[in-house]
């Protein structure tokens, strides 16, 4: 979500860490992060057919996992970014917007699309339809924390690093009225809209 900078969004991200809860420290999170790395390198390092993927990031929230995981993978892949929010009723999935789309050639390629969370999944299904649209060969998922929602979702991720409780998170590039994407652990934070 992009907010706009204003006094309330900044007193209320300044307060919601006051009494936020710890969920996963900085140490879980690079296990994770070298997990999904270590199944990647698996895979794309193993089948030739595969070769030379196109790693998407779903920015803002990817950059932290982009980052970090892009240089613990070994095989030749090239980068290039997106960018999608979802907003509006949550019940109907919510109106997706594309800010940015990928310039790169997508056309008959592995794609393997690079996300903070999978939460209900509308955001990462509609990105999964678009890049097949667009012509991509295979879609691959890999999603730093998968949150248990106790329903089913419209998209399940291929890699998922941590499986979160479903509550609202902050840190690893996830944030709350535009802030605290920057924290190396996972906090869960109450955010009262
Ligand atoms: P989905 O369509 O519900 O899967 O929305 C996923 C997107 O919502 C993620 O890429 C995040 O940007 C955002 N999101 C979902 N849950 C959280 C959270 O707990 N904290 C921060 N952002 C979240
Ligand atoms: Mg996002």
């Amino acid at each position: 979500m992009t907010y706009i900078d204003s006094e309330f969004h900044r007193t209320k991200a300044r307060e919601l860490m006051k009494d936020a809860e710890l969920v996963f420290d900085a140490d879980a999170v690079q296990k994770a992060v070298d997990k999904v790395a270590q199944e990647l390198n698996q895979r794309f390092d193993a089948d030739d057919s595969e070769a030379f993927p196109l790693v998407l990031g779903v920015m803002g929230g990817a950059v932290v996992f982009c980052g970090q995981l892009l240089t613990r993978l070994t095989f030749a892949l090239e980068f290039d970014y997106m960018h999608v929010t979802r907003y509006g009723s949550k019940d109907q999935g919510g109106t997706i917007e594309w800010k940015v789309i990928p310039r790169s050639n997508v056309e008959g390629r592995t794609v393997i699309v690079l996300d903070d969370i999978l939460d209900e999944g509308e955001t990462l299904a509609h990105v999964k339809e678009r890049l097949l649209q667009m012509g991509a060969k295979e879609v691959v998922i890999a999603v730093f924390a998968d949150k248990d929602i106790g329903k089913a979702k419209p998209c399940c991720a291929d890699y998922i690093g941590l499986t979160l409780p479903n509550k609202f998170v902050v840190g690893y590039g996830m944030d709350a009225y535009g802030y605290w994407r920057n924290l190396p652990a996972i906090w869960a934070v109450k955010t009262g809209g």
